[in-house]
């Protein structure tokens, strides 16, 4: 038996544990059901059937159109062909605030888009999203919740200050962060385009979805055999979409059971942290954010410090965004949002998700607290 301690997971938004309905729902079309659902033989009706049937399931999480729903290579993709896909094809430029995802800063910077400034929650500063609007705007893109520190947007505000400074310009939202936490149907309503990426709400890494309202004309990045009407060729991912449908059908359904769950131990989490040591600093008010995220600053140590003897105790977390591997850059985010330096030095993201227990939250105040207390003491 090994001696090795259970892990104890808050890393949710870097991504998340499989449901065990989405691996069973995928394993028929990795094996038995494995046909090309474009091929034109019986033998891949099913396969087809599988793939109209996860598009009607996506869509309706979403109050979407089944044809609304363009399956994608992830989160990533689905930002890119977002951005870039509108501004190749109807010219202009493009804007977001500076706490987005790289996934989607980067590809406005690649257009020489505008960058506006946060508040100090990391949600979009409004009256510098007004200054940057005119009629040369054709895409606005600002994130649902940030991946980093839990910030819900004020959607409807961006939405509606965007229809009135530049009514051609179209909104889109990245959602990846989203599914567990919002009714979606809340967030589609308002955009008119959407990402999804499965692997942050119990589905498989490598397939998303980019929500594209019925009209909505976009320059396609992948261009080939031309699958999803034209929107991104490739031969479709079938279990990775089955399984997302099935993963996204069960985050919408337990959304209210688990926000009221999680939102307790979120709290109880760093209540205790902040019981036990001086200097934690809870980086966004908790009513400015999703129920899973719990990001702190503690003062007078260094993250990676504190995340190379968590993960000695078994437990997993993170000091911001977990998309370059190993990366150690100071966070763009907790920059943007004016966090002074000896704060950022010492930030934790700790992310609860469904499979986050008790005996987790306590674990992790007994292995944060210990750590803390050696850190400080050698300094
Ligand atoms: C807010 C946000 N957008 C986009 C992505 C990228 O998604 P994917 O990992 O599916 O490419 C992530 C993943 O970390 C994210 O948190």
């Amino acid at each position: 038996m090994s001696d090795e301690p259970a892990l104890v997971y808050l890393d949710h938004a870097a991504t998340t544990p499989m449901r065990a309905e989405a691996v069973q729902a995928m394993l028929a079309f990795l094996d038995r059901d494995f046909a090309n659902p474009s091929s034109s033989y019986r033998f891949a009706h099913r396969a087809r059937r599988a793939v109209d049937d996860a598009r009607d399931a996506v869509a309706a999480v979403l109050g979407a159109a089944p044809g609304e729903v363009v399956f994608t290579g992830g989160g990533t993709e689905a930002d890119g062909t977002a951005v870039l896909g509108v501004v190749r094809h109807h010219g202009g430029v493009a804007v977001c605030p500076e706490a987005e995802h790289h996934a989607v800063l980067h590809p406005v910077e690649h257009v020489g888009g505008r960058v506006v400034g946060v508040d100090p929650t990391g949600a979009v500063d409004l009256s510098a999203l007004s200054d940057a609007l005119d009629e040369r705007v054709r895409v606005v893109s600002v994130m649902t919740v940030n991946n980093e520190v839990g910030t819900v947007s004020p959607l409807p505000d961006v939405a509606a200050l965007v229809r009135e400074r530049a009514p051609g310009a179209l909104v889109h939202t990245d959602a990846v962060q989203a599914a567990s936490w919002l009714d979606l149907r809340e967030v589609w309503r308002h955009v008119d385009l959407l990402s999804l990426s499965a692997h942050k709400f119990g589905g498989p890494k490598g397939v998303g979805v980019l929500v594209v309202r019925d009209g909505v004309a976009l320059e396609p990045l992948l261009l080939g055999g031309g699958q999803e009407r034209g929107r991104r060729s490739g031969t479709l991912n079938v279990g990775g979409i089955v399984a997302m449908a099935v993963a996204l059908q069960a985050a919408d359904a337990e959304r209210d059971s688990q926000g009221a769950r999680l939102t307790a131990l979120r709290d109880r989490l760093v209540d205790a942290l902040q019981g036990e040591l001086d200097g934690v600093v809870e980086t966004v008010p908790r009513a400015a954010k999703v129920a899973g995220s719990a990001h702190v600053c503690i003062e007078g140590i260094e993250s990676e410090e504190l995340l190379f003897l968590l993960d000695e105790a078994g437990v997993c977390a993170s000091a911001g965004s977990a998309c370059a591997a190993g990366a150690t850059d100071p966070s763009h985010v907790l920059a943007a949002m004016g966090v002074p330096s000896h704060l950022t030095r010492g930030a934790l993201r700790l992310s609860l998700g469904r499979t986050t227990t008790a005996t987790d939250v306590d674990r992790a105040v007994t292995a944060i607290v210990g750590a803390v207390h050696r850190l400080r003491a050698a300094r």
